[in-house]
């Protein structure tokens, strides 16, 4: 049945409980947000009215720039507050809503016949989320969702336009998800399906202890390896009843627990009774059964937790877009994952003190008003004291090796300008974001994510090292392909080819940009863990330090480039670049400078 959107217009109208106090005009439903038709998606059918949908509302924050101000005197070194994390009772007090935003919120949501308590709020009251029917949603909202389908098979339940009563337009910043076509997708492991071989066919690694590089790492990639490249060798955790690394699970991807055992049989023989904490968010689950086993999830619990070892790790398994089927109607298919888990985790008083997250998507096809709230939500882990790490892509300055015909790299607006396309949230200014390399000496991998965010402005932090960057290109070169006033991705780099992971029993190897964040990751940890065993406070975001004092404590990649979108990329050059960052880490010279 097609109802016509007029007369529930009209209805929502009517029945706003603030209808006494307020003008007419104020309680007309006008446009928040609308998209035009999303390019590379199909409308199919009306979406099922009885379905469910996890909607997410932000209200204004009082003083965000406050918390930024906090985040960066935190997280600077030189500052007499450096490593002075706040809780989150101190978070909400710059973050917090205007009581009159969370009256009149709550007003309109309970003038619908929302209960209050089916609000879950965060702990400042700046983010509300409830579940309810598609068609609650509908009228509330002035929308029509329909179930989308993009050219790759992928299906969403959205809408191209949301409607709030005016006199609400002030006080609520966005609803999601509405208007927002991302796909979500993980940065896709790149595989080498020829060195796939049953277990037990080839002899287990012996660990080195010398400080070299073993010959062999030149075509496989173990844990021994990373510790030998990277100057970790013999360095022992202490801290491992205070320290946690955090790994999350997107997508149904799910970190196989005996595929870790026979991992660490191979590789790190110590470890092989140990395990991880799965925790569940809003109903995910973590599949053991060894076929449902994920490569993205078991790369990034096997090299994460191999190199930090013994210190405990995390997984959480947070559900969102499952293979969906035309007659199912349940909340899960409407999911926003990345909320979920922030909405999740923020609300926890313990928060492992490094998290790697190896999932992203072309920035452009994230709503502005969206990516910038979401990083804000970054910020605040920062401020708790959390080093953010994620992996900046694996298409280059774009599409990678795609074929220019199929016009990837198109500005998703009504002009389809070529454009370079950064990956969100790698391109948020507060989380540290890990590109790739390969071989041994260091080059850059041709697929390492990079270049420059069309949202958000470039932090203070990286002016001078990005400048330095900028003023050795030809004058000319790209122009209109990026923002030279952007933040600049990557931040640092790591290995991101041939590493050798256990999957659903089979010894096979696999790479991008999400083998070399938890790799980074895994070392950053064993950073905290020097501190919290001296007694100091974690790192938290690592940037500012990183480009204040840590420039040499990286090997610097000056060899390769990054192609896409039809042209050569940037080139990995002597100092910080759009490919490799920094550079790769040296464990050594970092402890001198992180500890
Ligand atoms: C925001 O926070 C900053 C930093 O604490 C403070 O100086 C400023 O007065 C606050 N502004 C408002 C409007 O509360
Ligand atoms: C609110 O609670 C009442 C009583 O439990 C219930 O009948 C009603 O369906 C609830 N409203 C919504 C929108 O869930
Ligand atoms: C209602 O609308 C009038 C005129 O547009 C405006 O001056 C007033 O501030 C509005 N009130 C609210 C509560 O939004
Ligand atoms: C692992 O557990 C098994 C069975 O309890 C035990 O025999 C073995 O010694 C343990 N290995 C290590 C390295 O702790
Ligand atoms: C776990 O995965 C297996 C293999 O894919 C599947 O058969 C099973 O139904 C899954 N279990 C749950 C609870 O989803
Ligand atoms: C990359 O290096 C090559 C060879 O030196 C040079 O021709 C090219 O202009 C450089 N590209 C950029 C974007 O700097």
């Amino acid at each position: 049945m097609k109802l016509s959107l007029l007369p529930l217009y009209l209805f929502a109208t009517i029945s706003a409980v603030f209808a006494a106090v307020l003008a007419p005009q104020n309680l007309t439903l006008q446009v928040k947000e609308s998209v035009a038709s999303p390019h590379g998606w199909t409308r199919l059918g009306r979406a099922h009215s009885d379905g469910g949908i996890r909607l997410h509302i932000a209200l204004f924050q009082q003083n965000f720039t406050g918390l930024e101000q906090s985040l960066y005197e935190i997280s600077d070194p030189d500052h007499h507050r450096y490593g002075a994390h706040l809780s989150k009772e101190e978070i909400a007090k710059f973050v917090a809503p205007h009581p009159a935003s969370v009256s009149l919120v709550d007003g309109w949501l309970t003038s619908h016949g929302i209960n209050e308590s089916d609000l879950i709020r965060s702990p400042a009251k700046d983010w509300i989320s409830l579940t309810l029917s598609i068609h609650l949603a509908e009228r509330i909202l002035g929308a029509e969702y329909y179930t989308w389908q993009h050219i790759s098979g992928d299906v969403l339940i959205r809408t191209t336009a949301y409607r709030l009563p005016v006199y609400l337009h002030n006080h609520i910043e966005l609803i999601q998800p509405t208007t927002m076509f991302t796909r979500s997708k993980g940065m896709a492991p790149i595989l080498y399906p020829e060195e796939r071989e049953p277990l037990g066919s080839i002899a287990p690694v012996t660990p080195f202890t010398k400080p070299h590089v073993d010959p062999s790492c030149a075509a496989r990639i173990t844990l021994s390896c990373i510790r030998q490249l990277y100057n970790a060798v013999g360095y022992t955790p202490r801290a491992m009843k205070k320290n946690v690394i955090g790994i999350t699970g997107f997508l149904g991807q799910n970190a196989n627990k005996q595929d870790l055992s026979a991992f660490y049989r191979d590789q790190l023989p110590a470890a092989v009774n140990y395990s991880f904490k799965s925790i569940s968010v809003y109903g995910g689950i973590n599949n053991q059964s060894l076929a449902a086993a994920g490569e993205e999830a078991n790369l990034d619990t096997q090299f994460a937790f191999g190199i930090s070892y013994p210190t405990p790790g995390t997984f959480w398994s947070t559900p969102g877009l499952p293979p969906w089927l035309q007659d199912e109607h349940t909340a899960a298919d409407t999911n926003e994952p990345y909320l979920d888990w922030l909405d999740f985790i923020l609300q926890s008083d313990h928060i492992p003190q490094t998290i790697s997250t190896s999932y992203g998507d072309d920035e452009q096809t994230v709503p502005f008003t969206y990516a910038s709230r979401v990083c804000k939500l970054f910020a605040e882990l920062g401020v708790r004291g959390v080093s953010v790490l994620f992996a900046s892509g694996d298409g280059g300055v774009g599409d990678g090796n795609a074929d220019p015909a199929t016009q990837q790299c198109r500005t998703n607006d009504k002009k389809r300008t070529r454009r370079f396309l950064p990956a969100f949230p790698a391109s948020c200014p507060y989380v540290t974001a890990v590109g790739g390399t390969m071989s041994i000496p260091e080059v850059a991998a041709s697929f390492s994510g990079g270049g420059f965010s069309d949202y958000f402005p470039r932090p203070a932090y990286q002016d001078k090292s990005v400048n330095a960057y900028l003023g050795k290109l030809h004058h000319g070169t790209y122009d209109g392909l990026f923002n030279r006033l952007g933040r600049g991705i990557p931040d640092v780099s790591a290995q991101a080819r041939k590493f050798q992971i256990v999957w659903q029993g089979q010894r096979i190897s696999i790479g991008g940009t999400s083998a070399a964040t938890p790799t980074f990751a895994g070392l950053v940890a064993l950073l905290n863990d020097a501190r919290l065993a001296a007694g100091r406070p974690t790192l938290g975001f690592l940037n500012p330090l990183l480009y204040k004092r840590g420039e040499s404590a990286f090997n610097d990649v000056v060899d390769g480039a990054n192609p896409g979108c039809g042209t050569p990329g940037f080139n990995a050059t002597k100092g910080w670049d759009p490919v490799t960052g920094l550079g790769t880490p040296d464990f050594k010279k970092l402890m001198k400078v992180c500890v």
